[in-house]
């Protein structure tokens, strides 16, 4: 048995879905942990180019999916609106790739039309967090409270309609706070019951293909969703999302032994993007001495966001965030995303400390506030100083580069500093395995 975590090293949006789809091909099974379709997956292969734009963005389904030997599970540890995953069935079935290799736990929380509604309205208020108003928060919290309903609970009636009065109760009660009309239970738990109707034999018991997959020596990806830095206890909180996107909630998420996971695939961008709201050292804003910089990795790099097109904030890569996320993901092996949305840039700038109000440089990861000395500031947007060091620009176009030694030295460089700064105390020392240099699948070498 080979398990491997592939997460995000960074605010999401790293090129995990490509990654996945690249490393699928050799594995036997892909589990996403966690989250919901919040998640973009932005995937460019073959088989894409007959969807429109040539890509599909997965939302919930695993990036594996294009591989029709790879079993693909949505797992415990996600919430699933299953709207949209039959939705995204479809789409799939209409380009030719198969789904009968898709698998739904029976233990995942629904996302129910009340979440999506209760976010929405959430972010309204001018007290928003920037959310995708997906439903992802007001799902987890009704998991946590107890009072969330269960893929499996839609395919059993008369447990549904138990689950199902005690969730509604509790919204109505939500919606009235916002002055909104109820919802009408009946309709409800009718389309509730159609979901469980269409899923079908997709919701299942997942533990025993899990521990059949990995007693039988098989490979097993998991897939996490977003980054550690919106992790809801170690991201930038309250600007996180609802979830663990860590390996340690990956195990939970999946079904699997802790010290079951031997690989931990961190996915870095070579610069930082963050979409939603909170501190973001390195953003490089309209006030910013390089703002042209950032607008060219936006343009570049096709900065918007894969769910909601949001433009995403953009930066250079921030190495304090990126030594805490590799302390806190435990990461083994990098997959550095994104080197050609350098390609053109003269100077690159890597971010190594914060420096304080009172000229204190920190180079540790602070608490959210300790970013944010500014707590009033509209965007919340930090007003601390990073404290870059200047990396010089290859000026070359590496998009049709496949081995490290046809890299210019000026990229191995950039990339080298890179693992140097995801190596932290002598415990977590991963190193650089595969390089991408562009969006389709085949763009990426391993090392
Ligand atoms: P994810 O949420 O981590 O899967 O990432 P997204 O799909 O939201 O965003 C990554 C974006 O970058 C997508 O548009 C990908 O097609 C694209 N992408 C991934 N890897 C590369 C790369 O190496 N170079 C370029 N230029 N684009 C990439
Ligand atoms: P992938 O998997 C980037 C952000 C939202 C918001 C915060 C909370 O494609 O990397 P939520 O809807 O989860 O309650 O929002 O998290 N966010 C993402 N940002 N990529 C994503 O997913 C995201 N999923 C959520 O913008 O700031
Ligand atoms: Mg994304």
């Amino acid at each position: 048995m080979s398990v491997t975590a592939v997460v995000g090293a960074q605010w999401g949006d790293e090129g995990k879905g490509k990654i996945v789809d690249n490393l699928a091909e050799h594995s036997q099974m892909v589990i996403r942990f966690q989250g919901g379709d919040n998640a973009g997956h932005t995937i460019i292969n073959q088989q894409t180019q007959q969807a429109e734009g040539g890509k599909i963005v997965l939302n919930i389904i695993p990036s594996g999916i294009f591989n029709a030997d790879t079993a693909c599970i949505v797992g415990t540890g996600c919430v699933v609106n299953p709207e949209v995953v039959l939705n995204k069935m479809q789409v799939l079935e209409s380009i030719g790739v198969s789904i009968d290799n898709l698998w739904l736990s029976e233990r995942a929380q629904v996302i129910l039309p009340t979440h999506r509604l209760l976010d929405g309205l959430k972010e309204k208020t001018g007290r928003g967090l920037g959310t995708t108003k997906r439903g992802v928060g007001p799902s987890y919290a009704d998991k946590m409270a107890r009072r969330g309903i269960r893929l499996g609970d839609l395919k059993r009636p008369e447990w549904l309609k138990l689950r199902l009065t005690q969730s509604l109760d509790y919204a109505n009660k939500e919606f009235a706070r916002f002055g909104e009309e109820s919802l009408e239970f009946e309709a409800l738990y009718q389309q509730c019951l159609a979901w469980g109707e269409q899923l079908g034999d997709k919701i299942v018991d997942m533990l025993p293909m899990v521990q059949e997959a990995a007693s039988s020596a098989q490979e097993i990806l998991l897939e996490g969703q977003l980054g550690v830095m919106r992790d809801v206890d170690w991201g930038i909180y309250p600007y996180v999302t609802s979830s663990n996107p860590t390996p340690g909630y990956a195990a939970v998420g999946a079904g699997l032994p802790l010290n079951a996971i031997e690989r931990v695939v961190a996915v870095v961008k070579t610069y930082s993007t963050a979409v939603g709201s909170g501190p973001f050292v390195t953003e490089l804003h309209e006030n910013s001495a390089d703002f042209e910089a950032g607008e060219t990795l936006c343009n570049v790099g096709k900065e918007f966001g894969a769910t909601t097109g949001r433009k995403r904030r953009c930066g250079w890569l921030d190495g304090v965030a990126l030594a805490y996320s590799s302390w806190l993901n435990g990461f083994t092996d990098l997959a550095v995303t994104k080197l050609d949305v350098l390609d053109g840039l003269s100077e690159i700038k890597i971010c190594t400390g914060y420096r304080l109000p009172d000229g204190k440089v920190i180079t540790r990861y602070p608490d959210t506030l300790d970013l944010l000395p500014d707590m009033q500031h509209p965007d919340k947007r930090s007003t601390l100083e990073p404290v870059y060091e200047t990396w010089p620009g290859w000026q070359s176009d590496t998009t049709r580069v496949r081995a490290w030694e046809d890299l210019p030295a000026a990229a191995q460089a950039y990339l080298r500093r890179i693992e140097a700064l995801t190596q932290v105390g002598g415990v977590v020392n991963p190193r650089l395995r595969y390089i991408s240099v562009g969006p389709d699948r085949e763009q990426m070498f391993e090392m």
